[in-house]
């Protein structure tokens, strides 16, 4: 039977500091993409979480002198309090030191090692605490870390390894097979032309055990890798809970530098233990600081997400975060541009347009605005409905940005319909004000639906103002649209000026 609903995840987060912009980028768009899903009918389930088993914590911890288990809770809050300030509407938070989660870990590992695909070894290998990985020779031939610049770590331990390089063949037939896997194709290609380019190595999954992490079952010595325990969280969420219909996943929505974990290492676990595979992973670029580097904890240049909150109204930097970084590339972040979208996108283009609006029809028609039977006379060169498809069809392909931008576009064609039909001169008693106005609040119904995934308070608060609350996209149709009896109150300044 097919699967009826939609499971959302984000990655989930190192809490070895305060969250950055990368952090908050990820959740912002997973969240319109889950608010997206919720309002297209879709029984959805959003998870995030904090990724708390690595060794990183316990150095970071170690070094500000703070036990590491004081050190990840009080971190791991903060993480909660951005999703609640970011109203991320996520329904569960799981955190790998939550016994629910080991406990699958524990179970995962059991089931693999009956099967035959765990070994015990010696391994050397150039290690980057930062990233927890190791990096090949010739992903790092300068023995640089390629995402940190930093010297890698000649690491040899023995322990624990999986069998991948039993499931080469199987993983390449997997991604050849299912185009739609791995979005955007670009991405898809980088990680095809990897797994062409060099054999699949086994990995090895266990660390010494030095006191923090989940143990490996029946030998303490060691703890599991963390990045092997951490991608089974979006499992462990859901498997023997009440949620479970949602396995598999239908979207892990993850940055450029954690590509291969999800798209390689992840379905081969999965499918070595006969458990089904995600519909889709979306690699999302990275926020880079206004010099144009990956912002990042271990680069020092991240931008604190909570300062813009004091500066800008949420909305605001949703907003611009969801249009101004292109869906699969990188995009700078910046307190002018952002302040530039601000005024002129969201102040001038909608709150704007509703303000006058709804001001112009209380003071002429009173706080009813019923529909009229007359055409207004100006070409309406907008049509709401086939801008759902359109958006829906972008938000299908993970082009968020360009979702936006059909919806911007067609509400710069509303602007251009209010002044070209100038309703303020139409005489006292004309139809023809009513028919104009009419069409207007139509138009901003339909648009304030389809903002709400990506500004839920903006489209909340000017639904509110024409008479309407929680509506959804099936609402979006001329037969119910043009029928509409508009309750006008004043909308509040949805985007006020910032000094
Ligand atoms: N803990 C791992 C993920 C495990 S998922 C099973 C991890 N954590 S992280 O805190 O480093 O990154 C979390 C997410 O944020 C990743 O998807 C990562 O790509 C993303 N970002 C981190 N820095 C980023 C930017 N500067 N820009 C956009 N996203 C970035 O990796």
């Amino acid at each position: 039977m097919s699967k009826k609903n939609f499971y959302i995840t984000t990655a989930i987060d190192y809490p070895n500091g305060a969250p950055h912009m990368g952090h908050a980028y990820e959740k912002i768009i997973t969240d319109a993409y889950a608010r997206w899903a919720r309002s297209s009918g879709l029984e959805t389930y959003f998870l995030t979480g904090t990724d708390e088993n690595g060794q990183k914590l316990a150095k970071s911890a170690e070094e500000l002198n703070v036990p590491t288990r004081k050190f990840v809770d009080d971190n791991a809050e903060i993480f909660k309090k951005l999703c609640s300030e970011l109203k991320i509407s996520n329904d569960d938070f799981i955190r790998t030191t939550e016994s629910r989660h080991s406990k699958v870990v524990g179970e995962f590992w059991r089931k693999l090692e009956k099967n035959g695909d765990v070994y015990f070894d010696r391994y050397s290998g150039l290690y980057c605490l930062a990233c927890e990985t190791f990096y090949t020779e010739t992903q790092a031939s300068d023995r640089l870390c390629p995402e940190h610049k930093t010297k890698l770590e000649l690491l040899e331990e023995e322990g624990y390894f999986f069998k991948m390089s039993k499931y080469e063949k199987w993983i390449k037939e997997f991604l050849t097979g299912n185009p739609a896997f791995v979005a955007p194709s670009e991405a898809r290609n980088e990680i095809v032309s990897r797994l062409n380019s060099e054999p699949l190595k086994d990995l090895s999954i266990s660390r010494p055990n030095k006191g923090w992490g989940i143990p490996v079952p029946g030998n303490d010595k060691f703890v599991v890798y963390t990045w092997f325990d951490a991608l089974i969280n979006y499992y462990s969420a859901v498997v023997g809970t009440s949620h479970e219909n949602y396995w598999p996943a239908d979207l892990h929505v993850i940055g450029k530098d954690i590509g291969w974990f999800h798209t390689v290492i992840w379905p081969i676990m999965l499918h070595a233990l006969g458990i089904p595979t995600p519909a889709q992973v979306y690699i999302h670029g990275m926020v880079l600081s206004e010099d144009g580097r990956k912002m990042s904890k271990s680069l020092g240049n991240g931008v604190d997400p909570f300062d813009v909150l004091k500066t800008y109204p949420l909305d605001s930097f949703r907003y611009f975060m969801l249009r101004s970084i292109p869906s699969g590339g990188n995009g700078r972040f910046s307190m002018k541009d952002l302040n530039q979208r601000h005024v002129s996108e969201l102040g001038n283009d909608f709150g704007n347009l509703l303000m006058r609006i709804v001001k112009l029809a209380r003071k002429r028609l009173g706080d009813q605005v019923a529909p009229v039977n007359l055409v207004a006379n100006t070409n309406v060169n907008f049509d709401f409905e086939k801008v759902h498809l359109e958006m829906d069809r972008l938000m299908s392909a993970r082009e968020h940005n360009r979702a936006l931008d059909v919806l911007w576009s067609d509400l710069n064609k509303v602007n251009a319909y209010v002044n070209a039909s100038t309703p303020w001169a139409i005489k006292d008693g004309d139809p023809q004000f009513q028919a104009v106005v009419h069409q207007t609040l139509q138009a901003l119904y339909c648009a304030s639906i389809l903002l709400a995934p990506f500004m839920p308070h903006t489209s909340a608060e000017a639904l509110r103002s024409l008479g309407f609350k929680d509506e959804d996209f099936s609402k979006i149709n001329r037969k119910n649209v043009s029928s509409l009896t508009f309750q006008l109150s004043d909308p509040p300044v949805l985007f006020p000026r910032v000094a």
